[in-house]
């Protein structure tokens, strides 16, 4: 359980998440179902965007929607005076359906087409996270076309090492990517100034995900603001934007640390302070400084109920419970191993007498939700609960052997509603010819 008190046990021996019931939700709309607790969301939004105002004075939290990405949260986000980013025209097209100002919108990616970027510039997104050399003709061209300065950030490579899983390490020197900081980063930046569609406000860096060492942050903030005091006195540059990414780490079983609002604020309180220091020690401009959480603002807030199906019990060797979702609702065990917290969402108190391994309904051996999760002996059409499932798993959902994406409940305060409805048969069928 996590440190925040969005889940709690009811007096019917029940899992609660925002005061409402996850046995009644189960029943209400059906499982598998993916339900957040927006007080939670609200709640580390004001934590983040307080926190950054009162250290440094001047930046913005702007959400990594691909993290969870629907109207009802981006509302929540814009309700928040946030910002977000996207990185892709669906992601952007939601931000606008729900009136997202454009100016507040970072478009990031490293494959946008002429096309995409053609979308993002007729709208006016704020900043363009460029990825590609090429891509800074594209812009150049198509801003000059419609008569309009597109505002731009390069994306570059520190090259810091995060503690993270591989897979979700992006900073590297081997990355996909980004612009290596030195030569490679300083030719790019040099086209972009030469550019007249454009304005090169800043650059942009990610060092990966699931990340609790604030050590990583620190040191990419030091080579980050090393390399802005370099561009300065190579080029005569002082950029006003200052971006370095998300990927705050958030609890997710036993073998991670707990976070809760104070571990968040401490982590930004670690960046600023490193910034305003190494700022004084290179007397450069004091940039504008985004920050792009998305998994620490809705991670711990998501759970995933499900029913427990067929049981099967592999004499001295394995427990399996198969639950009526799998990866095509949370593919992240299947993805990079990712490890989860499982309750028995009826019988909380209930003490764990059984080690099992929850396994999905697709075909696959690979589809596996947690391995040796303690619980007392479950039978089939029980709820169980899936915790921290708020980021990656509905924006990843699939519908791997035509599965359909489950419904989005938000909670707060004791009151439910749907966000997202699940998908039907029908509209798995719809665009078949
Ligand atoms: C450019 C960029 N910004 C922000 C994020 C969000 O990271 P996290 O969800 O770990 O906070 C990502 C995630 O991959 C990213 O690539």
């Amino acid at each position: 359980m996590n440190e925040r008190d969005t889940l709690k046990i009811n007096k019917q021996n029940h899992l609660e998440i925002g005061g409402v019931d996850c046995v009644f939700l189960a029943k209400k709309y059906g499982t598998p179902l993916y339900v957040y607790d927006k007080a939670y969301i609200e709640n580390v939004c004001d934590a983040y965007q307080k926190t950054l105002n009162v250290e440094y004075g001047l930046g913005k939290i702007s959400f990594a929607s691909k993290s969870f990405c629907c109207k009802d949260i981006l509302r929540t986000i814009k309700s928040k005076d946030l910002g977000v980013d996207v990185v892709s025209i669906g992601e952007l097209k939601t931000a606008l359906a729900v009136n997202f100002s454009p100016e507040n919108i970072i478009f990031h990616g490293n494959n946008k087409s002429y096309k995409d970027l053609e979308f993002a510039i007729q709208n006016k997104v704020g900043l363009i996270v460029v990825d590609a050399y090429s891509e800074l003709d594209d812009v150049n061209e198509i801003a000059n076309r419609i008569g309009v300065i597109q505002n731009l950030l390069i994306r570059v490579n520190p090259g810091v090492e995060a503690h993270t899983h591989h897979y979700i390490q992006t900073a590297n020197p081997d990355s996909k990517f980004g612009f290596s900081i030195g030569i490679e980063a300083i030719n790019v930046i040099k086209k972009a100034l030469d550019l007249k569609g454009l304005s090169l406000k800043g650059l942009h860096c990610h060092i990966g995900s699931q990340i609790f060492e604030e050590k990583s942050f620190e040191i990419a903030t030091e080579k980050m603001i090393d390399f802005y005091a370099l561009i300065n006195n190579q080029l005569g540059v002082d950029f006003d934007i200052l971006d370095l990414g998300g990927g705050f780490g958030i609890y997710y079983y036993d073998g991670d640390k707990k976070m809760n609002l104070s571990s968040y604020q401490n982590f930004i309180k670690k960046i600023t302070t490193t910034l305003k220091n190494k700022i004084e020690q290179v007397k450069i401009k004091k940039p504008y400084l985004i920050l792009e959480p998305g998994r620490s603002i809705v991670g711990e807030a998501g759970i995933t109920l499900y029913t427990a199906g067929r049981i099967k019990e592999i004499k001295d060797l394995k427990n399996y419970i198969a639950i009526d979702g799998g990866m095509f609702e949370n593919p992240r065990f299947a993805l990079y191993q990712a490890k989860y917290s499982v309750v028995a969402a009826e019988r909380m108190n209930n003490p764990a007498t059984k080690t099992y391994t929850i396994a999905g309904k697709c075909c696959e051996s690979g589809d596996i939700i947690a391995e040796n999760v303690s619980l007392p002996e479950i039978k089939e059409g029980e709820i169980l609960a899936v915790l921290s499932t708020g980021a990656y798993n509905y924006s990843m959902a699939s519908n791997y052997n035509r599965n359909l994406v489950p419904a989005v409940v938000m909670v707060k305060d004791g009151l439910d509603y749907l966000a997202v409805k699940g998908q039907t048969y029908e509209d798995l069928l719809k665009n078949d010819l």
